[in-house]
């Protein structure tokens, strides 16, 4: 960050002193004007509900520019990462990091991910007090918060060397809980890691494999989910970023920020998108609904929206759903389903939307989670387990962010303030007066 030599000036209409701000500059993308002073010398906050104007901190892990459509973990492009970036895990040194690891590192730190695949024995009596139809991701936030409570070992957010083990466990660890997720909602035997394999093989194996019968791995669907893991690693500030730096802002301990990351991705408008997605197709039903449904949506009075559509950011198109396109074409075909009643729904969903002028001219282009449901669902993953998918490739994204603000030096709680419009002070009425 660097000062600009441009400085902003405030000035207001009713002969109020101006107030100089300086503004600064990032490596790339918008300036921004460092309005910290504005308060205590005008009284005045600034009013932005959903941040659209506003940089919360200063990072240098993602970078997306969403009128280019570009998005950047570590100044490398998503399409570059994606297609010879390496696997996940390669993904997720270097969003840690901030570079991509050489052949030893690799090996070193998926030796020490791998050794951390298993959770504490206990955790399973936690599963079993969940209803077995709990949604995943009410589990996942209760078990992941729960890991509190076993790795007491890696709690001191001030030291260094806890910050970074609890980064490992949580990122190992996040498999292991969203298969037993899905194992305990259809009544099988949770199934333990094997570190022979890679990190997507073994989630895989994790969540098809039975007792009686061993899961045989296919390298176009563990490639498949190993993309949805690289395309959702990582968002810049998004809400559920948002929300683990606000957790962790107050010196909470990272599961604990972790599980509210997974409280708001949980939401439609965010993760929730993908199961939204196809729960919208399943109840389109046919392609010749979608006239009927399009027509809903436009309507501002029904609340229809059309689910995996839109961006705040990316108002061209979203670099990660072409990805995600030609995975789900790839899937589609490995498994012969490209004559799928869903898949042809979509597509001429996907069509009828790109064509509508509703949509054009509004920017709202397919996003990544339109196709990353459809992917799922071929890969044999419930739609409820959807959100708890993303919720396990977004926790590098979490814990790489949660590590860069807590050693930020200009960190400090994070603590908005507020426009009041509610009554002004009064006095409270004697009883038989009210
Ligand atoms: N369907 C129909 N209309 C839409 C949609 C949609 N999916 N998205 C936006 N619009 C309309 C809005 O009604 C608004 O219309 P208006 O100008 O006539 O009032 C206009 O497009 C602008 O939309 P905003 O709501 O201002 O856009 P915003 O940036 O706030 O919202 C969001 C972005 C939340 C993603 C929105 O597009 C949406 O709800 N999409 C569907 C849910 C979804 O797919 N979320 C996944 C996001 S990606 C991710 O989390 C990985």
């Amino acid at each position: 960050m660097t000062n600009s030599e441009t400085k902003a000036t405030l000035s207001f209409s009713d002969g109020s002193p101006a107030l100089e701000m300086p503004i600064y500059k990032g490596s790339i993308g918008p300036d921004v004007i460092d309005i910290r002073k504005l308060y205590g010398s005008t009284g005045m906050f600034t009013y932005d509900p959903g941040f659209m104007s506003t940089a919360a901190c200063n990072s240098s892990i993602t970078y997306i520019d969403g009128d280019k459509g570009e998005l950047l973990y570590r100044g490398y492009p998503i399409e570059q990462l994606a297609v010879n970036g390496g696997d996940f895990l390669e993904t997720c040194y270097l969003l840690l990091n901030g570079e991509l690891p050489n052949a030893d590192q690799k090996k070193e730190f998926v030796a020490t991910v791998t050794n951390h695949t298993m959770v504490h024995e206990q955790m399973q009596f936690f599963f079993r007090g969940f209803r077995r139809d709990a949604h995943p991701m009410s589990v996942l936030v209760g078990t992941v918060g729960a890991l509190a409570s076993f790795y007491h070992d890696s709690l001191d957010i001030n030291d260094p060397h806890h910050r970074e083990v609890s980064a490992i466990r949580l990122i190992a660890k996040m498999p292991t809980l969203v298969a037993m997720a899905y194992k305990y909602s259809i009544g099988q035997p949770f199934v333990y890691p094997r570190n022979d394999l890679s990190y997507s093989a073994n989630f895989m194996h994790m969540m098809f494999s039975t007792p009686c019968e061993p899961y045989k791995t296919n390298e176009v669907l563990v490639r498949a989910l190993d993309r949805i893991l690289i395309l959702h690693a990582d968002h810049e500030q998004n809400a559920s970023t948002s929300t683990v730096r606000l957790a962790g802002s107050s010196g909470a301990n990272p599961f604990a920020c972790i599980a509210a990351g997974i409280a708001c991705l949980w939401g439609p408008a965010h993760g929730g998108a993908n199961e939204a997605a196809l729960s919208m197709l399943e109840e389109i039903g046919s392609v010749d609904n979608i006239p009927e449904f399009i027509a809903q949506v436009k309507d501002k009075n029904s609340g229809v929206k059309l689910m995996g559509f839109g961006h705040r950011v990316y108002k061209n198109y979203d670099p990660r759903a072409k990805l995600m396109r030609e995975t789900c074409y790839e899937v589609l075909q490995e498994l012969g389903l490209q004559d799928d009643p869903l898949f042809k729904l979509a597509m001429a969903l996907e069509k009828i939307a790109l064509e509508d002028e509703y949509f054009v001219s509004r920017k709202l282009y397919p996003n990544v989670d339109f196709y990353s449901g459809i992917v799922q669902r071929a890969l044999g993953i419930p739609t409820a387990l959807f959100t708890g998918i993303f919720a396990l490739a977004r926790t590098v994204g979490w814990i790489a962010q949660w590590k860069e603000m807590i050693s930020d030096p200009e960190q400090k709680i994070g603590r908005p303030r507020q426009l009041f419009v509610g009554s002004a002070k009064r006095d409270v009425p004697a009883i038989d007066k009210r």
